[in-house]
């Protein structure tokens, strides 16, 4: 803490540096990323900065979790600027490994698997992304051992799979779900917006414009699910630059309900030009 950022690249020198911390009594907290940093992630390292006493940042971009003709290739990888930004948001190491060092035969044998949360939504369009996502985060607690790990409520079910993931296979880390850092007109921030060029930016706030549409219904006392979630898809079918790919009302487990209740979730994804874009948020404010 306090010291200069130190970027390692293997697993036993983040071991090394992290044993040397943890047995000096430090809390150390984690944030996993793919890099390309914006001020959702930001967020993230400032709350682990806040809240203990080391902070380690992760910047890996896994191929597991890409399914086949996906942007795996062309997934920005502005490795200077991500330093940066990481110091600035209160970084103290990052964790940059390259592929052959996390999978140095190609691909791992063992895959982590949560399959009651991972095939709706997300991974009916991308099968085996969350075993690649599960598979990493697992690999990366155990090499970093954080007491706290801190993932987006914007990836909302992948933060669903990494809690159940972590409940299931008793993980010592207690994972924080921080809010959504939104663009000024409501755009979630995401890597992936950079794919945008101008006339896809403007119609990218369908998402958003969509799930504030399902959330007036339901503040006007609407509480048909079916209904709610037809609404936020005709919104986005409505922009010419957008094809919607789900808009579902679900509940804390992730499982679609009939009726609008207390701790549903709004989450719709689109493809707009070049990007897959996703947004949530709770039905109730
Ligand atoms: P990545 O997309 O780089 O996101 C890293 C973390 O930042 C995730 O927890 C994500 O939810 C969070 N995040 C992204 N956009 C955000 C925003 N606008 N506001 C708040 N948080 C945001 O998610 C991944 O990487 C990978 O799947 C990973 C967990 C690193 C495993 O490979």
């Amino acid at each position: 803490m306090g010291s200069i950022m130190e970027v390692l690249d293997t697993i036993e020198a983040a071991r090394s540096a992290l044993r040397t911390a943890r047995a000096a009594g430090q809390r150390i907290g984690f944030v996993p990323t793919m890099g390309a940093l914006h001020a959702g992630h930001a967020s993230l390292i400032a709350r682990a900065r806040f809240e203990t006493d080391l902070v380690m940042v992760s910047i890996f971009v896994n191929p597991l979790q890409f399914s086949p003709g996906e942007d795996l290739a062309r997934y920005p990888r502005p490795f200077e600027r991500d330093t940066s930004s990481a110091e600035k948001a209160g970084a103290d190491l990052i964790f940059a490994p390259s592929v052959e060092e996390m999978y140095p035969h190609g691909a791992l044998d063992t895959k982590v698997s949560v399959p009651a949360l991972s095939e709706m939504m997300e991974g009916a369009s991308r099968p085996g992304h969350f075993d690649g996502v599960a598979t990493v985060v697992a690999k990366l607690f155990n090499v970093v051992g954080p007491s706290k790990a801190y993932f987006g409520e914007k990836d909302w079910q992948q933060l669903a799979v990494v809690r159940r993931m972590v409940a299931d296979l008793s993980f010592p880390v207690e994972i924080i779900g921080c809010p959504t850092i939104r663009e000024p007109d409501g755009l979630a921030m995401s890597s992936r917006n950079a794919y945008l060029d101008a006339e896809h930016r403007a119609a990218a706030v369908v998402l958003q414009r969509a799930l504030g549409g399902g959330r007036m219904l339901v503040a006007d006392g609407e509480r048909s699910a079916a209904k709610v979630a037809s609404t936020m898809w005709e919104i986005m079918a409505s922009e010419p630059l957008a094809d919607p790919l789900y808009a579902s009302v679900v509940d804390a487990e992730l499982r679609g309900v009939r009726e609008v209740g207390a701790g549903c979730r709004l989450l719709v994804a689109a493809q707009v030009g070049p990007a897959r874009l996703i947004d949530n948020e709770a039905t109730f404010p």
